[in-house]
């Protein structure tokens, strides 16, 4: 089940919220990744189902991702089998939907950013545009991305108050990567967002903040 609750405040998430591209290379929990799937995409209220992330008329076009890379993630005392997997938020589970060790693909589909090889796990957004389109129109193109960015930005602000270390990536091959998670073609991806431990964490100094504001108020 997912945490409701933490002892990171939303403002220390956002102070400390930040592009962290240096990972070590220790595997991700279970629970952990399982949390970030729910921040991303899960399932906050349960008469019609409403996720974490609000969706333009409830149409919810978009998909998550997991690709796992070997010994990237514990499940108790054993790894989960590298693959893709499919987030379902209405159950909560993780489904298998290419077996192996993706990650290398992945990263060459995303023009060599060494992140994407060193994280244990990358989250892939995709999005079925014919879902809001279908209500919208036209401008339900923009209501996707602008709905990516709500949830990719639930993945930033979940992952600091795990201690964890995150990056949206809009830089990709679309079709490679959604080969490679094994996505059905009406699904396009917009967002990877490897997660991992880092290397070191951002600390926004709040003396520094104040004198920043302070110089450009004059
Ligand atoms: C739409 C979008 C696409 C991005 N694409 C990439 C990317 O392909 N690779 C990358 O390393 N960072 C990418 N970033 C992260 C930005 O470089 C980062 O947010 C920016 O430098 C500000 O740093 P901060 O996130 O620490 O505040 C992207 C960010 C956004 C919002």
């Amino acid at each position: 089940m997912p945490r409701l609750s933490g002892v990171v405040s939303l403002e220390e998430t956002l102070a400390n919220r930040r592009s962290i591209r240096e990972y070590t290379d220790e595997p991700l929990t279970i629970e952990e990744l399982a949390q970030l799937l729910w921040a991303a995409q899960g399932i906050s209220e349960t008469r019609h189902g409403f996720r974490t992330a609000p969706s333009a008329g409830a149409t919810y076009p978009l998909e998550v991702y997991a690709v796992i890379a070997p010994q990237g993630v514990l499940a108790g005392d054993m790894f989960l089998e590298p693959g893709s997997y499919r987030y379902l938020p209405h159950s909560h589970t993780l489904v298998q939907v290419r077996r192996g060790d993706l990650v290398e693909e992945l990263y060459h589909a995303a023009l060599e950013q060494e992140w994407v090889r060193e994280a244990p796990v990358n989250l892939v957004f995709t999005a079925v545009y014919e879902r809001t389109t279908r209500r919208y129109g036209a401008r339900g193109v923009r209501y996707v991305h602008i709905e990516v960015g709500h949830a990719g930005q639930n993945v930033y602000l979940q992952a600091v108050a795990l201690g964890l270390a995150t990056v949206a990536i809009g830089a990709f091959h679309d079709e490679a990567v959604r080969e490679i998670i094994g996505a059905p073609e009406e699904e396009k991806p917009l967002y990877i967002m490897p997660v991992a431990r880092p290397a070191w964490r951002y600390r926004l100094d709040p003396r520094e903040l104040a004198e920043y504001i302070e110089r450009r108020r004059g």
